[in-house]
């Protein structure tokens, strides 16, 4: 294979790509990812605040523009993300209690009922567990809700599009030895006792000097695949793009059948939230990277 996009097919893998709408008239930008990459994320356009800037009124505009450009080119659209304690408008960080939590389910509502049965994937809840060893969950307005506002968020969300498989989307939890990737843990595997609907769980993988790549994160994946739920790597970057990490996390991946896809959180080093990193594949000139080589050789290994 000579493109990331058939280099995971092969494996019956996608390889996505994290998109920002106001870069997709940059031509080398949009090459490269038509190009390379199979599946899209959003990086920001499907959040709540860019799809319910004022209460009940939804608006699609930036968020059809990427999934308009990957349909079109014949690419998976992953949904990100529908429940979440960061980028809420306004408004909705003003809300709490019963408010709050009809709030959020009228959003996921509303925004599956837009895409329903064309976004085969989508991050329900986001980043809902506390860093550090507390393994607790993360305070936040959601969270003072009610406990239960996770589960809640994910009958919303089966109901709302049945065709959509639901994940549980999350950072720093790669270690299979973190309290948080534990706590994690617990709950997807009581979620899966009890009956709420989960089918996913994705792995953020922004690797960086404060949370390394573990040599268990193929044990994490495996114990979390084990509970009955795809896994996938949603957002992977990694600091300095060293290109045996970036390789062993392929293989990671293609080690455990139920990885189901790999998607990097940007184009270009330019492009990046962390661009004073060089986390990607391609360098600010559209080049591609020892670390691009490293994990195309990784995909194209037995
Ligand atoms: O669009 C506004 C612009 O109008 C304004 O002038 C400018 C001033 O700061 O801000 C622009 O919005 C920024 C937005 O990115 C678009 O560039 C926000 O400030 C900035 O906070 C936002 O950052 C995003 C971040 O999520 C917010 O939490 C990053 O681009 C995005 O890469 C990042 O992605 C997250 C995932 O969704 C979840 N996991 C972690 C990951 C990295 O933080």
């Amino acid at each position: 294979a000579s493109t990331l996009a058939e280099g995971a097919a092969q494996h019956g893998r996608y390889f996505g790509v994290a998109i920002a709408a106001n870069r997709l008239n940059d031509s080398v930008y949009a090459n490269i990812a038509n190009r390379e990459f199979n599946s899209v994320t959003a990086e920001n356009e499907m959040k709540i605040d860019a799809t319910e800037p004022q209460p009940g009124q939804f608006n699609f505009y930036q968020a059809d523009q990427i999934f308009n450009w990957a349909r079109q080119r014949g690419k998976q659209v992953r949904g990100h993300t529908l429940a979440w304690h960061s980028q809420q408008p306004q408004w909705m960080q003003n809300l709490s209690g019963q408010a709050l939590r009809q709030a959020m389910i009228n959003h996921i509502q509303g925004v599956m009922a837009h895409y329903r049965g064309q976004i085969p994937i989508w991050d329900v809840v986001n980043e809902a567990f506390e860093d550090g060893n507390s393994g607790r969950r993360r305070d936040s307005n959601l969270q003072r809700t009610g406990d239960d506002w996770i589960e809640v968020a994910f009958r919303t969300a089966r109901q709302a599009d049945p065709s959509a498989k639901l994940c549980y989307n999350d950072y720093n939890i790669e270690n299979w030895n973190a309290a948080k990737t534990q706590a994690v843990y617990n709950m997807v595997r009581d979620f899966k006792a009890r009956g709420v609907p989960i089918d996913c769980v994705g792995f953020q993988s922004h690797f960086n000097s404060g949370n390394p790549y573990p040599s268990n994160f193929r044990t994490t994946l495996q114990q979390f695949a084990a509970l009955g739920v795809d896994v996938e790597i949603t957002e992977l970057d990694i600091e300095g793009a060293p290109p045996q990490t970036y390789a062993n996390v392929i293989r990671d991946c293609l080690a455990v059948p139920r990885c189901t896809g790999i998607t990097v959180w940007g184009v270009r080093d330019s492009d990046s939230w962390r661009s004073y990193q060089n986390p990607l594949l391609f360098d600010g000139n559209g080049n591609k990277k020892q670390a691009y080589y490293a994990v195309l050789d990784a995909l194209n290994e037995n």
